[in-house]
């Protein structure tokens, strides 16, 4: 089921709407990630297994993206040894509290790295990702440098071109 270095999986293809910028996200950094929509009550036994076949897949990093009582990235986290990173989904109501609450509050012993909620979320997920995989590889690392600094380039690019109307 996995053979990337980073694995999604997400509660449902509905999830894919939010998903996809994590997906792109690393595409940027150049890795190509494996997408799953495995639930874990809706399909536990799938789900387990691929969490538990991971590493051996050679899989370094989990992401896991649920809505509603989203328990999915705890039970992958209880599978495996590989770090996991929970991005909670707005699921159907409480504008994804809930999923939030429910990836972040993890009982001790089985920890689940929780991102922000939807888009934002999505794309962290990614970045810690590549953040994570970059302490073991030199040519991501530099890739996260670059990205930092165009980031730094482009807000101070912004907040010029905002001085300059101000000004006017
Ligand atoms: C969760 O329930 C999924 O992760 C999704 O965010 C939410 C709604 O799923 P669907 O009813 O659209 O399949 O399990």
């Amino acid at each position: 089921m996995t053979n990337s270095r980073v694995s999604i999986v997400m509660g449902s293809a509905s999830d894919w709407k939010i998903m996809e910028h994590c997906f792109n996200t690393l595409k940027e950094f150049g890795i190509t990630a494996d997408v799953n929509a495995l639930s874990a009550h809706r399909t536990p036994a799938q789900a387990c297994d691929l969490a538990t076949q991971a590493k051996a897949n050679g899989t370094q990093v989990i992401i896991g993206a649920a809505g509603g009582a989203a328990h999915l990235s705890g039970v992958l986290a209880g599978h495996t040894v590989l770090p996991v990173i929970g991005v909670p989904m707005p699921a159907w109501s409480l504008d994804g509290m809930d999923s939030l609450l429910s990836t972040v509050q993890m009982p001790k012993g089985v920890p689940v790295a929780t991102v922000a909620i939807g888009k934002a979320g999505a794309i962290n997920a990614a970045i810690l990702a590549v953040q994570i995989m970059a302490l073991s590889d030199d040519e991501l690392a530099e890739k996260i440098v670059a990205y930092k600094k165009k980031m730094t380039a482009d807000v101070l690019k912004a907040n010029e071109e905002l001085q300059q109307k101000l000004n006017k």
